[in-house]
């Protein structure tokens, strides 16, 4: 990654996760996230070995924000080689319980958020010749899990839109993928895992016999975005401990 000007968009669990690791990795990394407090916790965290990451601050829920934060971020890093989309909400009810306002948060910050932020890294990148984005999907695109209906919804066009995505800039040099994680221990799933019983109920559905952790996700973004993975578009690499084999 050493030289790779990266933009993380989600500076919570995983996104942060993503930002240490790419930072690690040698890339100048930016992270994007309406949440200020987060990004200061970032900043200050030791495990950036002194690297230091810029910060933007914005309420990603629209194109003009999404657009502004990809074109920033290209300023202040000299241009744009790596995106990582980390952005996300969830809201767990049935489908016959869930309002509008509900239904148009999730798209909107997990779909339309991944559009508007695709398009406008993926012209950048396209100039360039160069470049490769990840997005977080989610076992929920594959699994039809009650009271997920938006988020499912969201997962499962995420998916198509990477894949759309990949194919129109593969000749550009730019590839498109997704991680899709299962459970994992962030401040999106903490109050569901609290609720009682909840938690060994989740465990008992990994083969691997636990949760996710935010790291577990991190080698798997960086390949994907690695020069190694150049020949890889389009993909969909399920990290869940085999949970969308059960
Ligand atoms: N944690 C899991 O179990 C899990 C599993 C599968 C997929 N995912 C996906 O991974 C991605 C990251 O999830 P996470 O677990 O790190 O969640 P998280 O809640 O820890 O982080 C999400 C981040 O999005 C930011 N955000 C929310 N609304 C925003 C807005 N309007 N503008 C800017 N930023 C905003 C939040 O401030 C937060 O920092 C999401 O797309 C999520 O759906 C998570």
């Amino acid at each position: 990654m050493s030289g790779r000007k990266a933009l993380v968009m989600g500076a919570g669990g995983l996104g942060a996760a993503c930002a240490k690791g790419l930072a690690q990795a040698g890339a100048s990394v930016t992270v994007a996230d309406v949440d200020a407090a987060r990004l200061k916790e970032l900043q200050a965290d030791p495990h950036l070995g002194g690297a230091g990451i810029g910060v933007i601050r914005a309420d990603l829920a629209g194109a003009a924000a999404c657009e502004a934060a990809v074109t920033s971020a290209a300023a202040e890093l000299g241009g744009l080689d790596v995106l990582v989309h980390a952005v996300g909400v969830n809201d767990r009810r049935p489908v016959v319980d869930t309002p509008d306002e509900v239904w148009d948060r999730i798209v909107t910050l997990n779909l339309s958020t991944a559009f508007w932020a695709g398009r406008a890294a993926g012209r950048l990148m396209r100039e360039a010749g160069r470049g490769s984005m990840v997005f977080f999907s989610s076992v929920s695109s594959q699994l039809a899990h009650p009271h997920h209906g938006p988020y499912a919804a969201s997962k499962g066009g995420l998916d198509q839109l990477v894949k759309v995505m990949a194919r129109e800039w593969a000749a550009d040099r730019v590839t498109v993928n997704a991680v899709a994680p299962g459970y994992t221990e962030t401040e999106l799933t903490r109050d569901y895992l609290a609720r009682p019983g909840m938690r060994e109920e989740m465990t008992r559905l990994v083969p691997a016999g636990r949760l996710g952790t935010p790291e577990d996700v991190v080698g798997a973004v960086l390949f994907l975005l690695s020069r190694r993975a150049c020949f890889i578009t389009g993909q969909v690499l399920y990290v869940d401990g085999g949970r969308t084999l059960v």
